[in-house]
């Protein structure tokens, strides 16, 4: 396409607006939003798309709708994914001819997470074209190229740096490209300027075009192989400076001989840097190595939740209707956990602070076909042991038990996507289990009572009321007692998580403390708990909790008992302080310790350090390893 004579060739608010202000809406930053006003620049990215009459596009964050309208253009079908609540209403009301006819579908979510595969053909050729938010480049094209049916061709503006490594020589690669770079061919087709975005963002972009390789010269490898691959790559990449020599045997569990006979055997040059390696060359040192020794559980690596808005109350909902809901169960840490005592009934009343995490596992619920009489569970993501005893049927048991015959709850089909991290003192089973009562009532379009809901939420588990209200909350009683907290104002702290793979039993631990473990200055968690909940009830800034991160460390009193249970904590736990120069807490009986810090970005950066100390060999582990995640509270 190119641009209609006597069309202007900027759309938006003049320059001098209202800052940040485009077209009415106020850009947000946390989203990266920054607007293409330059209809020329879109022109080209349209044209760079090539995409055929009838041809499925997905676009991801449509924004003011300026590259959708050229995508419809076309005569695409246009799969539109938008993130921002706000602007979502402006896209419907633009595009409603369009949407009204099938030639546009709007779907309300962030496409990290978003079920791709049924708004997507699954075979033949389609297209994604977009003007994404530049920090989801790297997981959104580990998504996109992983899905089963790729797309044909991938036009992506980007940062104009990106699109130039991803685009570079062997030479300059990085591990994104490399991982890019064995299914795509990569064209830089045109830069655009700065001055053509609104708000004007700090950095170029460029249009980069990604075609997807022939069968014969794409990467075709095992799972477990690519796996293996890609742990080699990051290996080579984590020194990026240093020569292989060096750089290999530091991060991989491999001895330097044997590291060094591979590197003969591939035929490499040991004096080499990882970016000098294409696609090739690392398969054949990958092969020469045999692969890595040490199961992928005992390599840490690093997960990492993007910036952008709180998932904890987004639900998709089918539209027409409403058969399916979708919906996400975040994981949780315990601010402060204060234990008082043991009731009559064996639990403990306790005093705790909870703070909801952006790290979050996904639920999709259906109702099942005529005829079925049970509910059903399938899980993907992580594994989890055994699904009978799974707290998602505990849930919809205690739930239809609730309501009664007068409100029947069908049988129900529920898909668990597992990100968060099992038996680690970050609630995900009960997350799952509440995520999972709102999710059924909204489905069945029934209706219950608050405190009837709490009450069918502390049945299933002492943690499941916490994640009923949104945001943080103190937890009193054995769990069931809930007070809502102010969230802490902008920005988002980050946290950093490490969670060791051997879970922690809960019931261990607090038979530990009932046992009489008790830290050295019991008591203090207590009046640490008070005073922060006292402080959350009229809010506190971000910088504020940052600063009470070090007393929090010690406001736990599980964490003698877990201790003196699970021989590998304490070492861990001081070799973590020595490393991330800061005491970690610990999140409910463990064995997730974590920090808090000023941003995502933050939490990101000292998890890679830990990463290199640990490949480094300078972080003795526990028994299968840990897993590092960077996150943000929700
Ligand atoms: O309620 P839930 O089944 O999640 O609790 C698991 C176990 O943790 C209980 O059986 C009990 O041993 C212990 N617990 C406790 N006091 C609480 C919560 C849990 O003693 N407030």
């Amino acid at each position: 396409m190119s641009p209609t004579p006597g069309r202007p060739a900027r759309r938006g608010a003049p320059r001098g607006a209202a800052k940040g202000v485009v077209e009415g809406h106020l850009a947000k930053r946390r989203l990266s939003q920054s607007f293409l006003v330059d209809l020329e620049a879109r022109d080209a990215i349209v044209a760079a798309g090539s995409a055929a009459h009838g041809e499925t596009v997905l676009e991801i964050g449509p924004g003011l709708g300026t590259l959708t309208e050229g995508l419809l253009a076309t005569g695409a079908h246009v799969v539109a994914i938008e993130l921002d609540d706000d602007l979502l209403p402006r896209l419907q009301e633009r595009f409603a001819a369009e949407i009204a006819a099938g030639q546009l579908t709007l779907v309300h979510g962030d496409a990290l997470n978003v079920d791709l595969e049924p708004l997507l053909p699954a075979s033949g050729g389609w297209r994604v074209i977009a003007n994404i938010p530049y920090h989801i480049t790297s997981p959104l094209l580990h998504r996109l190229l992983l899905l089963p049916n790729p797309a044909q061709r991938i036009v992506l503006l980007v940062q104009r740096e990106v699109a130039e490594r991803i685009a570079a020589e062997v030479g300059d690669w990085s591990y994104l490209t490399a991982f890019v770079r064995a299914r795509v061919e990569a064209t830089i087709v045109r830069t655009v300027r700065r001055e053509s975005f609104d708000p004007i963002p700090a950095v170029d972009s460029a249009v980069l075009v990604l075609d997807r390789l022939s069968a014969d010269a794409a990467l075709s490898l095992s799972e477990e192989d690519e796996e293996q691959l890609w742990r080699l790559v990051q290996a080579g990449f984590r020194e990026r400076r240093k020569k292989l020599r060096n750089a290999l045997p530091r991060a991989l569990p491999t001895p330097v001989d044997q590291v060094m006979a591979a590197l003969d055997r591939s035929d490499i040059d040991p004096d080499l840097r990882a970016q000098a390696l294409g696609v090739e060359e690392w398969v054949r040192l990958l092969r020469a190595l045999g692969g890595i020794p040490g199961a992928p559980t005992r390599a840490p690596r690093m997960m990492r939740t993007e910036p952008g808005e709180a998932p904890t109350r987004r639900t998709r909902v089918g539209a027409g209707r409403v058969n399916w809901v979708e919906l996400d169960a975040p994981g949780k840490v315990n601010l402060t956990l204060a234990v008082l005592g043991q009731r009559s009934d064996g639990y403990h009343n306790l005093h705790s602070v909870v703070a909801p995490l952006r790290l979050a596992d996904h639920l999709t619920l259906r109702l099942r076909s005529a005829g079925e009489s049970e509910d059903e569970l399938h899980c993907a993501g992580l594994p989890i042991p055994g699904t009978a005893e799974n707290l998602i049927y505990v849930a919809l048991r205690e739930l239809r038990a609730a309501l009664g015959p007068g409100a029947p709850l069908p049988p129900l089909s529920v898909v668990l996507e597992k990100r968060l991290p099992v038996a680690a003192g970050l609630g995900g089973g009960s997350s799952d289990a509440a995520a999972a009562l709102r999710g059924a009532l909204q489905l069945c379009n029934l209706k219950m009572e608050p405190r009837q809901l709490m009450e069918v939420a502390a049945r299933i588990g002492s943690d499941v009321p916490l994640f009923l209200p949104e945001g943080p909350v103190l937890m009193e009683g054995r769990g069931e007692e809930i007070t809502p907290l102010t969230r802490w104002s902008e920005p988002t702290p980050g946290v950093l998580l490490v969670s060791a793979s051997e879970g922690i039993k809960t019931p261990d631990v607090f038979a530990a403390f009932a046992g009489g473990i008790r830290g050295e200055s019991y008591g203090a968690a207590l009046v640490s708990s008070q005073h922060l909940a006292q402080e959350l009830t009229t809010g506190l800034s971000t910088a504020e909790l940052l600063l009470r991160s070090s007393t929090l460390a010690s406001a736990n009193d599980l964490l003698a008992p877990a201790r003196a249970i699970t021989p590998w904590l304490r070492p861990l736990d001081h070799a973590l302080r020595r490393v991330l120069g800061q005491p970690l807490s610990l999140s409910g009986s463990g064995p997730t310790l974590f920090l808090l810090y000023p941003s995502l970005y933050d939490a990101s950066a000292a998890g890679a350090l830990l990463e290199a100390a640990v490949a480094r060999g300078e972080l003795e582990l526990p028994p299968g390893g840990v897993t590092i995640t960077a996150t943000e509270l929700a």
